[in-house]
């Protein structure tokens, strides 16, 4: 089975209690294991990381390379101001796909700019915790051959 990384960064580990109104109220491990619960059916193993230091995110992306067949990357802050991440997944190569809990196109300006976008398949954003499943899928459709995905198991 091919594994994916699930990637999130600055703060994520406060889910639950951080601003509830506009991330939800479920915990990083709750998100974490509905992705490892939806990896599965959709025929994908999912590796969970966390971390609130942008080096530690870079070498995760850097260790990807060869290992996963894709990535989930909710960048967090990092989003707005990283160009090393940008050229991270740049550098890899590895089908990497971008996350928001929140629309942050209906937030303030200095949300609406991604750096994350421009290396990207897509991005999905402003379904929760839902946008992670999305994102599994989108990553199934690109890697797995079409009789393996879940839409045709149902
Ligand atoms: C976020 C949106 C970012 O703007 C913010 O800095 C985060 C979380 C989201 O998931 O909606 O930390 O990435």
């Amino acid at each position: 089975m091919q594994s994916i990384l699930i990637l999130n960064g600055p703060n994520l580990n406060l889910l639950g209690t951080r601003q509830p109104e506009v991330y939800g109220r479920e915990t990083l491990a709750m998100v974490e294991q509905l992705c490892i619960d939806h990896a599965v059916k959709a025929g994908l193993t999912a590796h969970c990381l966390q971390s609130n230091h942008e080096g530690a995110l870079l070498d995760a992306i850097h260790a990807a390379r060869g290992v996963h067949a894709g990535i989930i990357l909710n960048a967090g802050a990092f989003t707005h101001t990283s160009v090393a991440l940008m050229d991270a997944i740049f550098s890899v190569e590895v089908p990497t796909v971008e996350v928001h809990l929140s629309n942050i196109h209906a937030r303030e300006e200095f949300r609406h700019k991604s750096y994350i976008s421009r290396a990207a398949l897509g991005q999905i954003c402003g379904f929760g915790s839902q946008g992670y499943l999305m994102a599994i899928d989108a990553l199934a459709a690109t890697l797995l051959p079409k009789e393996t995905q879940l839409q045709d198991a149902r």
